[in-house]
């Protein structure tokens, strides 16, 4: 679903207008006719070069339309795009348990506009400080099944409730009290059950079944809920009002923390308090690469976001002056797997926890170290990896993209990893914990969940951050910035790459976040696609290079993108169709208009 707002209406344009004009500008305001716009405005011509420096609407793309709805709620009550961030990953938790929630983590890459800071919130989960590398292998030195994925010890320290309170203190205008009030309410009255709700608690039935707590918050009778089945969730809505009313103190310790602690402990996991009391959220520099004039900002280490995306951008744009542009699609898919598989080799390869290894990031995001990685492209084959078992498909983690009306803005992506994480709850908390410990390479050269491999770079060692592949992206040129993100496990960059790419393009932001998607993560050497990406003949011609497909079962992904065209003010918002998600643009209101 789109939302475009191509204009302000009434006193705001005129205001606006008038003062461009009476500068000596020319501003040229498209006739809205999509959106939520009021009433359409004259154009006026357009002056080339000059730029609005503040977007004309502010606008919200989340994967639920209680959260955009509750996130543009609170920028029109006064609230900037900080404050947004905070209700709208509030409300996730609440509405979408299976995808994101406070007993898990997440990034939120900022841009605040008054001082040009861009920064990474890391709210990432790490590991207990009792976690050693074998945790999760038997006396033989095997991977005990499941056990890095269902129930507490599969849990990670949760890093959201810290980074909530972090962008309320230093980046938001408003009390956690009024901020995280939507999702209180929401947890307190209940939220309807959608289908995607039905197919995830399907999915993970027996895992939700195993947690008395859980299976009471999120099913009915140990059944999965009825369409339109209210979902309260009152002890989740108590310890949101602890963290409103105390911060971080309010989770991390007192009475939550014990009950998270003995919760856990008591089902077999391995909290202690002071994994509670010593979790810090980091402010990270985001990664930063150019492509064909765009600037990319992404995430950090760690996650392998932005590296990956870098290397990649770098290693296209070498293989465009090696070989010229792609000639035909074949082409140009067969590039793009090339450099997907080289970024994630990289990325088993180098890429864990900045604070506990260390992580070449200036030479692996460096453009002639992308040309290197590129030199080996043969144009007409695709270079063998070794070929393995193929990640199952998933639908967790989420995604969503805030700018308000002063130009601050935020990319976030938040995860429990699987769905509905581990699956467990700490009875009385109505906290369901995380399953990201999984993120971890649990035993080297094993698969995790989503076929990915890694290395030392990424073992398991006590109060270490799992590795991420969550890429919340801000792509901009002068004239134009978009914000974009996207749930999907290991084929998240791939997507986000391929999000950038379309942007480039130009054209709908709709068949951005809609277009088909094909993905490549090194291992296992497969090219995973959806039916929709790849003709007949282009299978054929892929096959002929050497490439092995795998089609996948469903669709994936569920991007949630904003685009801020700064020549024109315009301001346009997506949110992929393979979701419920919502995008909203909407402009300024009156009492707050600059
Ligand atoms: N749990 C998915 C990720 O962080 O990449």
């Amino acid at each position: 679903m789109i939302r475009q707002l191509k204009a302000p209406a009434g006193g705001l344009f005129l205001m606006l207008a008038g003062r461009y004009l009476r500068l000596g500008l020319a501003v040229l305001l498209l006739i809205p006719g999509l959106g939520m716009a009021e009433a359409e405005s004259p154009a006026v011509a357009f002056g080339k070069g000059q730029q609005w420096s503040r977007p004309l609407a502010m606008a919200v793309a989340t994967a639920h339309a209680d959260a955009t709805d509750a996130g543009l709620a609170i920028m029109a009550a006064g609230g900037n795009a900080f404050d947004a961030a905070v209700t709208i990953s509030a409300v996730l938790a609440v509405v979408e348990p299976y995808s994101s929630g406070i007993g898990g983590g997440g990034f939120w890459l900022l841009h605040q506009a008054a001082t040009g800071k861009n920064v990474m919130v890391d709210g990432r989960e790490r590991a207990p400080l009792a976690a050693q590398p074998d945790l999760y292998l038997d006396e033989d030195g095997e991977l005990i099944a499941g056990a890095s994925l269902n129930g507490p010890l599969a849990a990670g320290i949760p890093g959201e409730p810290a980074a909530l309170v972090h962008l309320a203190e230093h980046y938001g205008r408003l009390p956690l009290a009024t901020t995280l009030a939507p999702a209180i309410r929401l947890a307190r009255e209940g939220f309807a059950v959608d289908e995607i709700y039905r197919r995830m608690a399907a999915w993970r039935l027996e895992v939700l079944r195993a947690s008395p707590a859980a299976a009471s918050q999120f099913l009915v009778d140990g059944e999965v809920p009825a369409l339109g089945a209210l979902i309260r969730q009152p002890d989740l809505a108590a310890v949101l009002e602890a963290l409103a009313a105390k911060g971080r103190a309010g989770f991390y310790e007192g009475a939550v923390a014990r009950a998270l602690v003995t919760g856990t402990r008591a089902a077999g996991g391995i909290w202690t308090l002071e994994d509670l009391s010593s979790y810090q959220v980091v402010e990270r520099d985001p990664i930063v690469g150019r492509y064909q004039g765009w600037e990319i900002l992404s995430a950090a280490p760690p996650s392998s976001g932005g590296v990956a995306l870098v290397q990649m951008l770098g290693m296209l744009e070498a293989l465009d002056a090696r070989l010229g542009p792609a000639s035909g699609e074949a082409d140009r898919v067969h590039r793009l797997v090339e450099v997907m598989r080289r970024a994630y080799r990289d990325r088993a390869r180098y890429l864990g926890d900045p604070d506990q290894v260390e992580i070449p990031v200036e030479r692996l995001t460096n453009p002639d170290y992308a040309a290197g990685l590129a030199r080996d492209i043969d144009p007409a084959r695709a270079t063998p990896s070794i070929a393995r078992a193929m990640a199952p498909e998933g639908r967790d983690t989420t995604h969503f993209s805030v700018l308000d009306a002063d130009g601050n803005r935020v990319a976030a992506t938040l995860s429990i990893n699987y769905p509905f994480g581990s699956g467990f709850v700490p009875p009385t908390t109505g906290v369901l914990l995380n399953d990201e410990m999984d993120d971890f390479s649990t035993q080297p050269g094993v698969p995790n969940v989503y076929g990915l491999v890694g290395g030392e770079a990424n073992a398991i060692a006590p109060g270490k951050r799992m590795l991420s592949s969550m890429s919340p992206t801000f792509a901009a040129t002068e004239d134009q910035l978009v914000i974009l993100g996207t749930p999907g496990g290991s084929r998240i960059i791939t997507m986000v790459l391929q999000g950038i790419l379309a942007a480039i393009q130009g054209g709908d932001p709709q068949d951005w976040v809609a277009a088909p998607r094909f993905h490549h993560q090194y291992l296992p050497d497969q090219i995973r696609f959806e039916a929709a990406a790849f003709d007949d003949a282009l299978q054929h011609q892929l096959s002929e290079r050497g490439h092995h497909l795998a089609p996948a079962d469903q669709r994936y992904g569920n991007m949630q993108l904003i685009v801020w065209d700064r020549t024109s003010g315009i301001v346009q918002a997506a949110s992929d169709p393979r979701g419920i998600g919502k995008a909203s643009v909407r402009k300024q209101p009156a009492a707050l208009e600059p």
